[in-house]
């Protein structure tokens, strides 16, 4: 809850209400069933020599490791300087390391899901983790990897995560983990789980913007919604040898997250296998005892909970001392793994402050001013131009020659307030966080990252318009009171490039799907003057509706660009004048109208006066985003994996045969139930297309699998992302791709049997480049090969 733990966490520390009954009040119904202590998995060594040193341990010393200390990052936890065991540094976030200098301002995970690239996902998230390591920072506070995976496209935080689809989430998710960990920095995956909307607060803001009253919501799901659309991510992170996960904000059935001890100990640490330390969201914790038990290892970031009250619990015997031990364990063992005894860099930073030093308590912290960005910056603007999906294009882009533009909208702009941005960069207008004055890069909360330049769309374009003898007029306002001005502009311009964007900041649901300032009426007042066609570009943190101005005739193209990051304006020249040619797909439906999701899937109001909390029923099921609108045949403005490129594809000669491939990509096994002989990530087929580029010029085409499940499986919507794959062709060139399918992605969780099972009967599989255009299908069978069931 970044609005309230910004500043003063530790002093609020006092005020936050402890009712020891409450304790007990929230506990799980199941609450004889505890989870399994730590092993160390794959991470054996590691394991041993975290056991062995915590035998030395004083039960002080041990809790200390599992509680939150004073100290120049967002968070610090306690060490054990006797026996050489330094506290940890933990930091934001998903999109760089927030709260200080020199370093990048990525793109957001949903903007990077866009590009629908593995490779690149992969770098991203590499680079990511060398800047992290450059500052000190053990254990970085991300990535996002379903929590929220995008239940509902009013969350304010789904930005922050890649995309509602779990296929696509769960890929990205493995791959971000394992290379953001092979630099040797510790991730830790958020937010477990559930975590689909914010809380509701019907207090006043505060003094700065932030909310007050707030209530968590609980979040009602059923088992195999679990099984099959929350949790994969979160398994693909354990998979990838994530060394932390944090657990949420909401209740999970009734109990709150972090002491969920169906959550934590049943799913993660039981059935997931999982070896590293579940941490609690920044005030996530409600309890002492109950949240050791059902297994939470630490708590963050002042001590509230754990610590003294930790201790006493421990003296009175409440927990008992196995259970301190695996803490510990659980703590320690992916700092082994991850070898960051050896040669890792000390802490050379202080949240917030970008200073030389400053003094907190009599403790002298300085700022280093590291600086671990190489060329970062053109990877950044790569990741950016790379994932703008072009939406719609009369053929105006990729700009030709064109003598004069017009630039409309604040959003071209830099950030401006009135009262400077700050250290970060962050231009929130004056004490309400909703809103931002200026190009947005990203959104609000513990998603941000600073930036230490914004590359303002007008900047690049002016840029770029002195290279090629272009005039650039421009009016950067948004309201009634410069429509004449912007009319005038518009109507002297050949080509008007319009910005809007809708910012999102944790802490706030979207109350709706429109853009932020008036920006339809922007767009259809340029469209009104425009002496050629108007290109619109969306920096917005999900879905939003067009449909006012999306057919008007002059809009001629519309480029979808997420929240870019800092090369923001040099990606969108990119893409413009087609240096780059657009290869991104949507991540998610943008549907026509607020009723084509379904109403309600946000709760903003108690529900029953007898609730002691919102709570909120995920009785959609599996069937959110694309699923919905398949499920229920609605037609949407723009399908899933939709996005268009200047020049053209064919698929052809779609095929699928019988391929077993063991598992090799996994670091930390799982222990998932499942029929059959194969691992549960074994390949045991491959589909195949062949992409050709039809068009004249070069570019990426996203070829997409989906797949059917046989009628026996009456709750399945119709059909699932199960492959994607981005050839790079040149004009004429065909390449064949392949879609390898593992055991986990051809089956169903059973919820009588507790397993994984593949069902029998006719599966169907459509290739295509979109969710709603799949020209070649074919229908088969699906088995274990009769040579791995011997
Ligand atoms: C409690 O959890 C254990 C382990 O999952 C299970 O075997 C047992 O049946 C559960 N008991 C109840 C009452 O749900
Ligand atoms: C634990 O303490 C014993 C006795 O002082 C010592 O021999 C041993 O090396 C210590 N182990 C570790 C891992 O620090
Ligand atoms: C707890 O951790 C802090 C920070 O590492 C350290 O200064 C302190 O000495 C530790 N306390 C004990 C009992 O080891
Ligand atoms: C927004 O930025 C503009 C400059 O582009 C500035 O004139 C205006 O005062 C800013 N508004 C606020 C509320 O800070
Ligand atoms: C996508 O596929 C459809 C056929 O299913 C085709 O008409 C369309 O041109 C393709 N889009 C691109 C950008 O090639
Ligand atoms: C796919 O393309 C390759 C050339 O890249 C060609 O050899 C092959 O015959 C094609 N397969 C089908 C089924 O069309």
């Amino acid at each position: 809850m970044w609005s309230v733990f910004k500043n003063a966490l530790l002093l609020l520390a006092p005020l936050l209400p402890f009712n020891p009954d409450s304790q007990t009040a929230h506990l799980d119904k199941n609450a004889t069933y505890r989870g399994p202590l730590a092993d160390g998995g794959a991470w054996i060594d590691a394991f041993q020599r975290a056991r062995a040193i915590v035998r030395n341990m004083t039960i002080e010393e041990k809790v200390n490791l599992t509680t939150a200390v004073l100290g120049p990052c967002q968070a610090n936890s306690g060490g054990v300087p006797r026996l050489g065991i330094p506290g940890l540094c933990f930091n934001d976030g998903p999109a760089g390391p927030r709260y200080t200098d020199f370093v990048t301002q990525w793109p957001s995970a949903f903007t990077a899901a866009a590009s629908f690239d593995r490779d690149l996902i992969e770098e991203r998230a590499v680079r990511i983790g060398k800047e992290f390591r450059g500052k000190g920072i053990n254990v970085e506070l991300g990535p996002v990897t379903g929590g929220p995976l995008g239940r509902s496209p009013y969350a304010g935080r789904n930005w922050e995560a890649f995309t509602p689809d779990p296929y696509l989430s769960s890929t990205m998710s493995f791959l971000t983990v394992r290379g953001m960990q092979s630099s040797g920095l510790i991730t830790c995956a958020k937010h477990y789980i559930l975590y689909e909307q914010e809380p509701i607060c019907t207090g006043p803001l505060d003094g700065e913007g932030g909310r007050t009253d707030c209530i968590d919501i609980s979040s009602e799901v059923d088992d195999k919604t679990m099984k099959e659309l929350y949790l994969p991510s979160f398994a693909e992170t354990i998979r990838a040898g994530t060394g932390a996960i944090m657990c949420s904000y909401n209740r999970i059935n009734g109990t709150p997250a972090c002491q969920s001890n169906d959550a934590m100990n049943r799913l993660l640490k039981d059935e997931l296998g999982f070896q590293g330390f579940v941490l609690s969201d920044f005030g996530a914790t409600h309890s002492t005892v109950p949240s050791a038990l059902n297994g939470m290892d630490m708590e963050l970031p002042g001590e509230y909970f754990y610590g003294q009250r930790l201790l006493k619990a421990m003296r009175k015997g409440e927990i008992p001392q196995s259970r301190l031990d695996d803490m510990v364990h659980r703590i320690l063992t992916p700092w082994f793994a991850s070898k960051q005894y050896t040669d890792y860099p000390a802490i050379n930073y202080q949240k917030y402050d970008l200073a030389d030093k400053k003094e907190i308590n009599g403790h002298v912290f300085r700022n280093e001013h590291v600086n671990n960005k190489g060329d970062n910056y053109l990877f950044a603007r790569k990741v950016a131009a790379e994932s703008t999906v072009l939406l719609k294009n009369s053929g105006v882009l990729p700009l030709k020659s064109i003598r004069r533009i017009g630039v409309f909208g604040t959003d071209a702009d830099y950030p401006h307030t009135l009262s400077g941005c700050g250290p970060d960069l962050f231009c929130l207008v004056a004490s309400d966080r909703r809103y931002w004055n200026g190009t947005v890069t990203i959104g609000g909360g513990s998603g941000a990252a600073y930036a230490d330049y914004v590359a303002a769309p007008l900047e690049a374009i002016t840029l770029r318009a002195r290279q090629n003898g272009i005039r650039v007029d421009h009016v950067l306002h948004d309201d009634p009171a410069h429509f004449d001005a912007i009319g005038w502009v518009a109507y002297q311009s050949e080509v008007c490039l319009v910005f809007v964007s809708v910012f999102l900041v944790e802490g706030w649901d979207r109350q709706h799907l429109r853009l932020d300032k008036g920006g339809e009426e922007l767009i259809k007042r340029v469209e009104g003057s425009c002496s050629g066609e108007v290109v619109v570009v969306l920096h917005t943190g999900g879905q939003v509706l067009i449909e006012d101005w999306i057919n008007l005739p002059k809009i001629g193209a519309v480029l979808f660009a997420g929240y870019p990051g800092q090369e923001t304006g040099n990606a969108i020249v990119d893409v413009l004048w087609g240096d780059v040619n657009p290869s991104a797909k949507l991540p998610f439906t943008m549907g026509k109208s607020a009723t084509d999701w379904p109403t309600g899937n946000i709760v903003r109001e108690m529900g029953q006066k007898s609730d002691p909390y919102p709570r909120a029923f995920f009785s959609e099921g599996l069937a959110i985003d694309y699923k919905w609108f398949d499920k229920w045949d609605i037609e949407p403005r723009y399908e899933f994996g939709f996005g268009l490129s200047y020049t053209t594809f064919e698929m052809s000669g779609f095929s699928i045969a019988e391929n077993y491939q063991p598992v090799s990509d996994t670091i930390q096994p799982t222990n998932e139930r499942y029929e059959g002989k194969a691992d549960l990530y074994d390949v045991l087929y491959v589909a195949r297309v062949n992409v050709t580029n039809t068009g004249k010029v070069a570019g990426a085409e996203v070829a997409q699998l989906y797949m059917t499940f046989p009628s026996s499986e009456v709750e399945q919507p119709p059909k699932h992302l199960r492959g994607y794959n981005k050839p790079y062709l040149e004009p004429g060139q065909t390449q064949t791709v392949d879609f390898p399918l593992r055991k986990k992605d051809l089956s169903v969780w059973d919820v009588e049997k507790q397993h994984w099972r593949i069902p029998k009967r006719i599966f169907t599989f459509c290739a295509g480049n979109s969710s709603r255009s799949l020209p070649l299908h074919l229908e088969t069978q699906i088995r274990e090969s009769a040579l791995l069931v011997i």
